[in-house]
């Protein structure tokens, strides 16, 4: 087991996460947003986001195909998006990431989406690395930004381990 370095507790990222439901409570009461997020490593944010909002919403996923099971950086070519199963038209779209890192997969995801005519669009990303943005890409609702290191927990994956870790770790393996 390679060293993992905590860089946010679980109850830190409770306290985050809980704010950024209020955040989206207050702005999207009374219009039945669609919070579509990114698997896989969206699946427990959305999990907790959900059930700390107090409006109703509609759940739906999208898969992407950027990362190889074993790379810790993207390529820049984003694959084609996967299993996006609603009209999106004139819907309040809200995306929910896992984490921002060089922005190509939310840029594509947004254009995308931007095509399709969403009476709004916006982002909620739990982490950012902002020193590894090439793309400029707007996050309207953002948990924490964290450093330039590889991180695992909390949904987040290397080589398909460690997405059940309830708190973010910083993985320092030889990738
Ligand atoms: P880009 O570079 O397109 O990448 O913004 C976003 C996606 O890449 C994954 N990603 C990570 N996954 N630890 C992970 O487990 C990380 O530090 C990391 N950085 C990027 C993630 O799927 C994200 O949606
Ligand atoms: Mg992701």
């Amino acid at each position: 087991m390679p060293p993992l370095n905590v860089i946010l507790t679980a109850g830190e990222i409770s306290a985050g996460v809980q704010r950024l439901a209020r955040q989206i409570s207050d702005d999207y009461r009374h219009k039945n947003p669609v919070l579509l997020g990114v698997l896989k490593g969206c699946f427990v944010f959305m999990a907790d986001l959900a059930r700390n909002l107090d409006i109703f919403v509609e759940v739906e996923f999208v898969t992407l195909s950027s990362y190889g099971r074993c790379r810790t950086e993207t390529s820049g070519e984003v694959g084609c998006v996967l299993g996006i199963r609603i009209d999106v038209r004139d819907r309040h779209v809200l995306v929910v990431e896992d984490i921002v890192d060089t922005g190509h997969t939310l840029k594509f995801i947004l254009d995308y989406l931007q095509d399709r005519t969403p009476a709004s669009l916006k982002v909620c990303a739990l982490f950012d690395k902002p020193a590894r943005h090439h793309v400029e890409v707007p996050i309207d609702y953002l948990g924490f930004t964290i450093p330039d290191v590889f991180v695992v927990g909390y949904g987040l994956d290397y080589d398909e381990k460690y997405r059940h870790l309830p708190s973010l770790y910083a993985y320092e393996g030889d990738p």
